[in-house]
């Protein structure tokens, strides 16, 4: 009985790696050289804005650790593609040759498994230890921290709350400061969901979690105006979650936190709001609050975001502020100045508003005025 055949390929067999591989391989090596060089010593500036000087201790370590994996991976990158590209043009099919032609098939080749495992394992290992190394010194400092400050994520703000400042600063309404040239312990967290705590300058960058409390330790080195930015989508107002943080010289920096220190005294006074302007909080209201509730006012139970502030004082639907008895005119100037948080949601307080004493004085003129 005649077996049939299962009709095999036809292998061509080629000389070594192909022609020309050698000098490939030389060229390959020059533009890794050439871009590892560029890594170390050009402007990047474009990928790390003031790489030449950087902001604090720990952006240094951060730079020459992008630095170190710069190099390996363009390498890596020249030399995969580079390859590709050549063994796709020295081994393409020739005229004549059939469409069944194959290379030769290569099984096993221990030399290559072996160093093909070595090589990237020993620049991973590298590449851990290190960042563990960098990781651990901005998680737990170098030294004692001189000023411990807390930084908290809210939709769609960082409060940052200093020693002996009761209310925080809203990064929306205001800058954060720091001083340089000591050593900063930033708590980062959150109120509400999980947000980023970014400053590009200066590299330094962890998730703000509820529940959790996440260190980063630092000294700055350059006095300057630097952006924030939230990089974890958080909701509708991720995008607008920005804001600025300054670097000052110890001095500046004292002064201003006294500043704030009176000012927050100041502001602890009771507003006098005999003076309030009706139809200044009217317009006020259009600018800052409607954003949040409804405009024109509408009855309690009408939310936007939060209630409807029609009858604000003799509202029964009014479940949160009317505790049996009719909010007082000060019981509304004191959720103006301190904010609010319970079961029917959360109000940032003057700072975040940025309300001063005659705002809102205007605004509960208007308020009270809604009956
Ligand atoms: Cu907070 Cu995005």
């Amino acid at each position: 009985m005649a077996q049939e055949r299962t009709p095999q390929p036809k292998i061509v067999q080629f000389e070594g790696l192909g022609p020309g591989f050698w000098p490939v391989t030389i060229f390959l090596f020059a533009v890794s050289v050439a871009l590892a060089l560029y890594w170390c010593f050009g402007n990047i500036d474009w990928l790390m804005p003031g790489w030449e000087h950087p902001l604090t201790d720990r952006t240094a370590d951060i730079d020459d650790l992008v630095k170190f994996m710069s190099v390996f991976a363009s390498a890596i990158m020249v030399f995969v593609t580079g390859y590709v590209v050549y063994f796709v043009i020295a081994f393409r099919a020739r005229p004549g040759q059939s469409a069944d032609t194959i290379g030769v098939p290569v099984h096993d080749s221990p030399k290559l498994e072996f160093w093909w495992t070595i090589l990237p394992s020993a620049l991973l290992a590298v590449l851990s230890a290190w960042s563990i190394v960098v990781w651990y010194k901005i998680y737990f400092g170098t030294s004692a921290p001189a000023l411990t400050a807390e930084v908290v994520a809210h939709q769609f703000y960082f409060e940052v709350r200093y020693p002996g400042l009761k209310t925080g600063v809203a990064t929306n309404s205001e800058p954060m400061h720091l001083p340089v040239g000591v050593p900063i312990r930033l708590l980062v967290t959150s109120a509400d969901v999980i947000h980023q705590f970014w400053v590009p300058e200066i590299r330094l960058k962890t998730a703000g979690v509820p529940g959790l409390v996440q260190n980063l330790n630092f000294t700055a080195d350059h006095t300057g105006t630097y952006d924030i930015t939230c990089t974890e989508f958080c909701g509708a107002g991720h995008s607008v979650m920005q804001g600025k943080i300054v670097f000052d010289q110890v001095p500046a920096f004292n002064t201003w936190l006294n500043d704030k220190k009176k000012s927050e005294a100041a502001a602890a006074a009771p507003i006098n709001l005999a003076s309030g302007d009706k139809a200044a909080g009217q317009a006020l209201f259009a600018q800052k609050c409607s954003a949040c509730h409804n405009n024109p006012p509408t009855p309690f139970d009408q939310k936007l975001v939060g209630p409807g502030l029609l009858h604000i004082t003799d509202d029964p639907a009014h479940p949160n502020l009317v505790t049996g008895k009719p909010p007082t005119p000060q019981n509304i100037a004191w959720i103006l100045q301190n904010g609010f948080t319970g079961s029917i949601g959360t109000m940032p307080n003057r700072q975040a508003n940025g309300l001063s004493d005659t705002d809102i004085a205007n605004l509960v003129a208007y308020l009270t005025s809604l009956k």
